[in-house]
């Protein structure tokens, strides 16, 4: 039993490292009003998709942990979007199928800075990645 457990646990092991999701910048700037892609890349497979995706994508700003965008077992969930970015994201979903995930977030505000994280879950593991977006105010 105790083998079984471990061979399991060696198992899982490498199917967690073999499933990743890089970020493409780990920081972005940019300025109040101006618009922004943010992206993500996760492991696809060669053959045949996935059948479960799960994909959780949260800010962690000054004012709080703001969901951005979700997506459970393929499907989008857009009611769990925090207010702060209504009408704001826009997902490109025909690049999702090949394991990327990018957001294009218009109308930036200055609050919209801080840590963004993706989760990805799906068969073949899950991992997340994070970036950083750094909104400065325009002066006159
Ligand atoms: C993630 O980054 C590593 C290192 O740059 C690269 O080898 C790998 O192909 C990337 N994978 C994805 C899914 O973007
Ligand atoms: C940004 O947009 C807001 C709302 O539309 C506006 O009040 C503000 O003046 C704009 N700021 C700049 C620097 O354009």
């Amino acid at each position: 039993m105790k083998m079984i457990s471990l061979l399991l646990l060696i198992l899982s092991s490498c199917l967690c490292a073999t499933f990743v999701v890089n970020v493409t910048q780990s920081s972005y700037e940019a300025e109040e009003n101006h618009s922004i892609t943010l992206e993500w890349t996760f492991t696809t497979r060669t053959q045949g998709s996935y059948r479960d995706l799960f994909i959780y994508c949260e800010a962690n700003t000054d004012h709080g942990v703001l969901v951005l965008y979700q997506v459970h077992e393929g499907v989008e969930i857009p009611k769990s979007q925090d207010d702060q970015f209504s009408g704001r994201v826009q997902i490109d979903k025909d690049v999702l199928r090949e394991g990327r995930i990018r957001l294009h977030v218009s109308r930036l505000r200055t609050e919209d800075s801080g840590l963004y994280l993706c989760d990805v879950k799906t068969e073949d593991g899950f991992n997340s990645g994070r970036c950083r977006l750094s909104v400065t105010e325009i002066k006159d």
